[in-house]
């Protein structure tokens, strides 16, 4: 940890006091006594089969016709990129709706939780707004245009059936090497605790019911400790004392404001999975925080407790863990279940009290009143959405060089544009986008950097170059390089080396030969290693994945807009810094970013 971290972080102890003491007294109404009422009544009337269903949790290509209602399943959800085969908004409605009404031909007609990964907009739905991802919002330090990208997010879900969404992500990251570095708000647990809290209030805002994820510390597992990956669902190093005053304060704040779902990790705390630890889900988050929602676990998690299956569902629940992501093979899940509450190796108290939670969280979303909002089309990737977003990517780039050569004069000619990323709203967007691992070539998602220059230097002399190859007969006056990352998700983008790709280099000595000034770009998902080029450009901008809104780049470029982005993290200046997790002396500091006017 910095010193800087440690000293803001002891300025915030006291804080939290306070803020402690203010929740204590003015508390958030997390729940009313006619929903308790309710609850209580529904649950002395459920069978036990009813109860089970409620806390299976199914992959929407796996559940079988008429098993929703037969089994009385109480949420579904699709993973990355398991869309309707026909990706349109209605597509993704009528398919809801089919399921939904299965729920509410049951015989108590509980409505179906629909959860989706919306994590940086509805990114599965074909013609969404895509917002910039988690690392870039942390760049904007803005907490109310943070809550309104939640809220429109929650908007454009609600338009599609989807009630649930798993986010936001409240990970402190430690090693830049891991792939879900842009899933995190920051490095800084205070600046999570606000971004996440922000992100939290604005999904509920618009109907949506938040997951915060993934419980806890995954961000400190060790390199080489995982068994799937390198460091995703690997082995977390921390310390009771940082697990207090430091991992559980974005939670902490975070159920304060009312969040009813929280994701468990599929890390391993010294050496144990989280999702059978007792003391982190039921001590720390039920008894010490008064969470009063559900915890659910992550994609497949209690299969990695042990190789005995029954085993494995004992002890998730009886950890505390109250809806299991199955997410296919649903009828071995509820076998074991049923088979444990009627062995007596998991009680029918530990049972009534998962079912509550979960009732709990639909009665809280008001979906027994409104199991599906209304379709309109007009809510999915409408302009003003767009334009929320174009002013999300303004305010989150990082302005870190510039020697004179932004904004860009209004009345150059020519302006050559290099790089794979830039013409690729796909690449931009990142993972979670259409598919788990996101995509590429994709353009008609939203604009590009170089639509975005075409529209804004309309009658300009611009030549886009995805390459670098042969020198080129003239001059461009202004040369604007885009590095990128290949968009990846969850582990598979664990990565031992974050240097910039041979072509990426290429690419740079090539924008250098071929203009007068040059601009260099990057289009990631977390620091790259960029310390020996940045002598050589004449500036540098840190994109993040802006998403779909190209347009928000080019109006900052352009000088329309000034430069607000500050950085939410170290920028490393060698590998070895990052194996060492030591960035005293790194390339930029935290909260660093210039401004057109200092
Ligand atoms: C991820 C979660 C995600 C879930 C459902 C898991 O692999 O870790 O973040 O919410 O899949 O897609
Ligand atoms: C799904 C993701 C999920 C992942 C888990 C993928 O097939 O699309 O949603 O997170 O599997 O490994």
């Amino acid at each position: 940890m910095t010193k800087k971290l440690l000293i803001s972080l002891l300025i915030f102890d006291c804080l939290i006091f306070e803020i402690n003491i203010i929740n204590f007294r003015s508390q958030i109404v997390v729940t009313t006594n006619s929903n308790e009422q309710k609850i209580r009544t529904l649950v002395d009337q459920m069978t036990l089969a009813e109860k089970l269903g409620q806390m299976t949790l199914v992959e929407k290509n796996s559940i079988k016709k008429g098993d929703i209602t037969r089994k009385n399943i109480g949420a579904i959800l699709s993973g990355g990129g398991s869309n309707p085969s026909i990706n349109t908004p209605d597509e993704w409605y009528s398919m809801i709706n089919k399921f939904q009404q299965e729920a509410v031909n049951t015989r108590l007609g509980i409505p179906l939780l629909y959860g989706i990964d919306a994590v940086h907009g509805d990114g599965n739905v074909m013609g969404a707004v895509i917002f910039p991802q988690n690392i870039g919002l942390g760049a904007t330090r803005d907490q109310s245009l943070v809550r309104e990208i939640a809220r429109i997010t929650a908007v454009e879900m609600s338009a599609t059936g989807q009630n649930w969404n798993f986010s936001p992500t409240l990970s402190v990251p430690k090693d830049l090497r891991w792939g879900r570095v842009y899933e995190c708000f920051s490095t800084n647990p205070l600046l999570v605790s606000a971004m996440g809290k922000s992100y939290t209030e604005g999904l509920m805002d618009g109907k949506v019911l938040p997951t915060l994820k993934h419980f806890i510390g995954e961000g400190q597992a060790a390199w080489g400790s995982s068994k799937q990956y390198k460091i995703d669902q690997g082995d977390v190093m921390m310390s009771k004392n940082d697990l207090k005053n430091i991992y559980l304060i974005p939670y902490s704040d975070a159920i304060k404001t009312g969040a009813m779902s929280i994701m468990i990790s599929r890390s391993s705390w010294l050496g144990q999975k989280i999702s059978s630890n007792k003391y982190l889900l039921t001590e720390i988050l039920k008894k010490q925080l008064n969470f009063k929602g559900f915890l659910v676990s992550d994609w497949g998690a209690i299969d990695q407790i042990s190789k005995d299956d029954y085993q494995n569902v004992v002890e998730s629940i009886n950890a505390g863990m109250d809806m299991i992501m199955v997410p296919s093979d649903y009828d071995k899940f509820m076998n074991n279940l049923n088979y444990a509450v009627v062995n007596n190796d998991i009680s029918m108290g530990r049972i009534d009290d998962a079912v509550s939670r979960i009732l709990r969280a639909k009665l809280s979303l008001g979906l027994f009143a409104q199991p599906m909002q209304k379709f309109d089309l007009n809510n999915v990737g409408s302009v003003d959405h767009r334009l929320l977003a174009r002013k999300a990517v303004a305010e989150s780039l990082v302005l870190l060089k510039n020697n004179n050569a932004l904004p860009i004069n209004k009345k150059i000619e020519n302006i050559l544009i290099v790089g794979k990323g830039a013409n690729d709203v796909g690449i931009q967007s990142g993972g979670w986008t259409i598919n788990w691992q996101g995509v590429t070539g994709y353009n008609f998602l939203g604009t590009s950097i170089y639509d975005a220059f075409k529209k804004k230097f309309k009658d300009k002399n611009i030549i886009l170059k995805l390459s670098g190859d042969k020198s080129l007969a003239s001059k461009g006056d202004i040369g604007i390089v885009v590095v990128a990352e290949t968009p990846y998700a969850e582990g598979v983008g664990d990565s031992a080396d974050l240097s910039l790709s041979k072509i990426d280099q290429e690419n740079i000595r090539f924008t250098k030969q071929n203009s007068k000034k040059t601009i260099l770009l990057i289009i990631a998902g977390r620091p790259l290693i960029i310390t020996d080029f940045i002598n050589g450009v004449d500036a540098a901008v840190m994109l993040w994945l802006p998403g779909s809104e190209g347009d928000g780049i080019v109006d900052v470029l352009s000088g329309d807009n000034e430069f607000h982005g500050k950085l939410p993290l170290d920028w490393p200046k060698t590998m070895k810094q990052v194996q060492e997790n030591d960035l005293s002396k790194p390339l930029f500091q935290f909260d660093y970013g210039l401004k057109y006017k200092m």
